[in-house]
């Protein structure tokens, strides 16, 4: 099976297709035959070396990649999924088989629901991971329909999950972005749109005085978005929190491995996007020798949609 991977961290150009061999599934596992995994930036953090401390134990070659969407081709004893399914997965890359850029993955079958009708493989391999992120992120800020939700990085794949099921649950979203951005933010149903930079605070207190109940940062601006917070509301960070809270704001760090095997969750995200609730953006697809093209777009910024290697 061919595979993307790196043996060393470094830039895009470590990035090598090899071919690997197939593995069987165990007990409670499936194995999927890949159409398509998306480039994410935790594969940048993993391939530069940058997250480096959780790699240790692994040999390489490593294999990135945390979603894909293909058609399961065998099942291990006790999965209830079937050869020919087709469906949509989360992979944890940091395990001794690796992630999810191969023609070949094998994954617990928890980690894995149905791709809704009438939807591409190369879509459905956008959803899993930051989809299942976002819902993690709502489910510890635990707002009310009709509380206030603000999502910073809104445009991002994180930030447009986040205002479509912050929508979706009934809460009030104000997306941060750029300008631009806002025609689309709008449509994925954001009540209104801030413009990014220094001033943001300022602009969501004008539209909500007294801060918002909650906020998902997926921008990573970290404590100076914390003001925009209503005393005793929440922020959901998504890489880490450096410094202190204020206002007791509780800070939650999320961490998508929470939800690897969260099937009902990944089910109902693909439910959603059956009933148009839910929508999935492609950028540009690549094949797997031009991966690392791919991780430098996604680097450079302004991606909007997400990069997909179709194998
Ligand atoms: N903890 C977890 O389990 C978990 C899971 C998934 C993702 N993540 C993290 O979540 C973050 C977002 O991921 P993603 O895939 O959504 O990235 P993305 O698609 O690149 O989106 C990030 C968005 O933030 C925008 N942005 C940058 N600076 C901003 C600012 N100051 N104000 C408002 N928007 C700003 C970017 O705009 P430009 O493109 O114009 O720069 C981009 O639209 C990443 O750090 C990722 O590693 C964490």
């Amino acid at each position: 099976m061919r595979a993307v991977t790196f043996s060393q961290f470094g830039g895009p150009e470590v990035l090598e297709v090899l071919d690997l061999p197939e593995r069987e599934p165990g007990p409670g596992q499936v194995r999927i035959r890949v159409a398509a995994a998306t480039v994410n930036p935790t594969d940048i953090g993993f391939r530069s070396g940058r997250q480096s401390s959780q790699s240790s134990g692994l040999q390489p070659p490593y294999i990135p990649g945390m979603e894909l969407a293909g058609v399961v081709d065998a099942v291990g004893p006790g999965s209830d999924w079937r050869p020919g399914d087709r469906v949509m997965a989360i992979v944890i890359p940091r395990r001794p088989e690796g992630g999810a850029m191969s023609e070949s993955v094998v994954v617990p079958s928890g980690s894995v629901a149905r791709v809704p009708e009438g939807t591409s493989l190369e879509a459905a391999a956008t959803l899993p991971m930051n989809g299942l992120t976002v819902r993690l992120a709502l489910d510890q800020l635990g707002l009310k329909p009709g509380e206030t939700l603000a999502v910073t990085g809104a445009a991002g794949a994180v930030g447009g999950y986040a205002v479509e099921l912050g929508v979706a649950d009934g809460l009030r979203v104000i997306a941060v972005a750029a300008p631009s951005d806002e025609a689309l933010l709008k449509k994925l149903g954001a009540e209104a749109v801030v413009a990014r930079g220094e001033d943001a605070v300022e602009r969501i207190r004008q539209l909500v005085p007294g801060g918002v109940d909650g906020l998902i940062d997926a921008a990573v601006i970290g404590a100076p978005i914390l003001p925009a917070v209503r005393d005793g509301g929440g922020l959901a960070a998504v890489r880490g929190f450096e410094g202190e809270t204020e206002r007791g704001i509780a800070i939650h760090l999320v961490r998508v491995t929470e939800y690897a095997e969260n099937h009902a969750a990944l089910d109902r995200l693909g439910q959603l996007v059956a009933q148009g609730k839910l929508t999935l953006r492609v950028a540009e697809t690549f094949p797997p020798e031009r991966a690392g093209e791919a991780h430098e777009r996604l680097a450079a910024g302004g991606v909007r949609g997400r990069l997909v290697i179709v194998f």
